[in-house]
């Protein structure tokens, strides 16, 4: 009996060694580190282009790299007890320093493209990797502009201070780059309003990424094998740091927007106002840039969705 005892006691003080070591291996060794590529892109200099790139930079890049400055200077956007960590997005204005300018085109496409930045770290919550090459060249025609947004800031926000959960998930690959993916990428035809809406959806705003269940469980490549795509209950941050949960959208009668007629979809997009003329909390974006048929594309597409019965408590402040 002793000696089981013994060996049982032995066992778990070599799976608590194991543990630990473990845990110390995630929390200090530094976080894996990929080679910075420049891949072939095209700029246009169009005045379509520049407002199409406007579009995207406005409604998507603005979420979490608006500055005090008003311009993409970066800001803090979870703080230290965020599982994720202690997050602050980068200044994207064209600085040569401190900002965008010491990127090339190339190297831009390719940290859009894997989420790998120029110094080799992987930045998991920046990553369009589906857009297609227009839709990336006019973003990155907009960056380099003279827009007010994007003029030089001298701003220099922390490097982001990943916590455990992210630093596990980077390091066991769950939060990785895909570097053999990049192929030419080309939009669906706006016509077909069900792929277009998709596209929209998923591609270039990233409205799966805050509807499906967690950040965690998304899929950046392939977004319907996200956990909950499109049942919400996806915790995010508001303004001041409390956890807002995202709406069900998928179209549940009991608790989705089954509902809705697509002119209440329109509108709560647009303008952040439900059927019942409740102001949505301001953690979902207002998407005045996008038109009644882009809305209506993504309209489309969510009755094509699976229909989750989840049950999403609102708002739970803590
Ligand atoms: C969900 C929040 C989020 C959104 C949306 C987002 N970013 Fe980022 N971005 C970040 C974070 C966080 C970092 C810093 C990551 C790091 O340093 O590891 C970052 C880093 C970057 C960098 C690298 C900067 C550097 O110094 O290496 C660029 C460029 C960039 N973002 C551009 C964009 C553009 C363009 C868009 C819109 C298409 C965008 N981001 C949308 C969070 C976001
Ligand atoms: C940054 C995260 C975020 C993004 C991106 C986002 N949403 Fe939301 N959305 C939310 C949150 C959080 C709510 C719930 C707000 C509330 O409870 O007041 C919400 C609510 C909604 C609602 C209202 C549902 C209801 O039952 O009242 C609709 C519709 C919606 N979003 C559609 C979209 C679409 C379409 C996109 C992309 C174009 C999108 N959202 C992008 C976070 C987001």
């Amino acid at each position: 009996m002793k000696k089981v005892l013994k060996i049982a006691g032995t066992l778990f003080g070599a799976l608590v060694l194991l543990v630990l070591c473990l845990a110390a291996w995630i929390s200090f060794s530094p976080p894996p580190e990929y080679e910075s590529r420049s891949i072939p892109v095209s700029i246009p200099t169009d005045s379509a282009a520049l407002a199409l790139g406007q579009k995207i930079v406005q409604t998507e890049c603005v979420l979490c790299h608006m500055g005090a400055d008003g311009k993409l200077s970066g800001r803090q956007f979870t703080k230290a007890d965020n599982p994720f960590g202690e997050i602050w997005a980068a200044n994207i204005t064209g600085h040569p320093e401190k900002g965008i300018g010491r990127y090339s085109d190339g190297e831009l496409a390719y940290l859009f493209r894997t989420g790998v930045k120029k110094d080799g770290g992987f930045a998991p919550f920046m990553m369009v990797p589906n857009i297609s090459d227009e839709h990336l060249g006019a973003l990155i025609a907009y960056l380099r502009s003279d827009a007010p947004l994007v003029q030089a800031s001298e701003s220099a926000p922390p490097a982001p201070k990943y916590g455990f959960l992210a630093k596990a998930l980077m390091k066991f690959g769950v939060f990785a780059p895909k570097l053999q993916e990049i192929r030419p990428i080309e939009a669906p035809d706006p016509g077909d309003q069900v792929a277009y809406g998709k596209y929209l959806s998923t591609a270039v705003f990233s409205c799966f990424e805050c509807h499906s269940k967690s950040f965690e469980t998304n899929d950046d490549y392939v977004p319907e094998n996200s956990e909950g795509y499109f049942g919400g209950g996806n915790s995010i941050e508001d303004g001041s740091f409390d956890i807002v949960h995202s709406a069900n959208i998928t179209m549940s009668k009991a608790f989705g927007i089954g509902k809705w007629q697509q002119a209440d979809f329109v509108r709560a997009v647009q303008t952040g106002q439900d059927p019942d003329n409740r102001i949505l909390n301001p953690v979902m974006p207002r998407y005045a840039a996008l038109s009644d048929t882009e809305i209506s594309a993504i309209w489309a597409y969510l009755q094509t969705v699976p229909v989750l019965e989840n049950q999403v408590q609102r708002i739970a402040k803590q």
